[in-house]
């Protein structure tokens, strides 16, 4: 009885259909991108000064401390059954008086699932009514993330040699959004 219940519950759940700003991730469960809270700060401090590719770049925990908890930047938190599991921050106006994605991060544990397509397509259609443009920075060891924007549609359209730690990039993406 509970077991069809619960089979009920997931048929139904996987026929809703996705919310707008979720709509092209490949994932039955709806992702809720919501401002981060000051707890969802600290978390997202942690788990960035943690991952890479922000170890190599030596990153550190004050400095993650201050980036999330900066009034300037606009933190979001995904959650996906009320959990915690990703991070973007946005500048409206980061480059060129252009919007700019500052960082994505997804917890290792939920990689993968379409999260990081989720937390990139809710930063397009957030600022795709005021802006025909959208850039990004991937550091050039980050073969990964490379292939995951150049996959979203963003285009590499600079370099900036040597400028986080010496012998490593940091290579400008640009997505043209209307
Ligand atoms: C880069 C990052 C944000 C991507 O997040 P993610 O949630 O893993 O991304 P997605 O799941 O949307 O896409 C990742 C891959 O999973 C695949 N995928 C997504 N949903 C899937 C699904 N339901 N089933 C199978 N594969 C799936 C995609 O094809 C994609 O492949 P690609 O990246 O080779 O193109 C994440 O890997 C991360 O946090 N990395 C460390 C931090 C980092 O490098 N950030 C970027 C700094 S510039």
């Amino acid at each position: 009885m509970i077991v069809d219940i619960l089979l009920v519950l997931c048929v139904n759940l996987s026929d809703e259909p996705d919310p707008p700003e979720v709509k092209n991730m490949r994932r039955s469960e709806p992702l809720d991108i919501q401002n981060a809270t000051l707890d969802e700060r600290n978390w997202a401090a942690h788990l960035i000064a943690a991952s890479e590719p922000w170890i190599t770049l030596k990153t550190s925990l004050e400095q993650c401390l201050a980036i999330c908890s900066d009034p300037g930047y606009m933190t979001y938190i995904a959650h996906l059954s009320g959990q915690p599991c990703g991070a973007i921050i946005l500048h409206p106006r980061g480059l060129a008086s252009s919007p700019y994605i500052k960082t994505v991060v997804v917890a290792e544990a939920y990689r993968n699932r379409g999260v990081g397509e989720g937390m990139i397509t809710f930063a397009e259609n957030h600022f795709r009514e005021n802006s025909k443009h959208l850039f990004l920075c991937v550091s050039s060891f980050n073969k990964k993330a490379q292939t995951f924007y150049e996959r979203l549609g963003f285009l590499p359209v600079g370099e900036f040699k040597d400028y986080v730690i010496e012998g490593e990039s940091e290579l400008l993406l640009y997505k043209r959004l209307r």
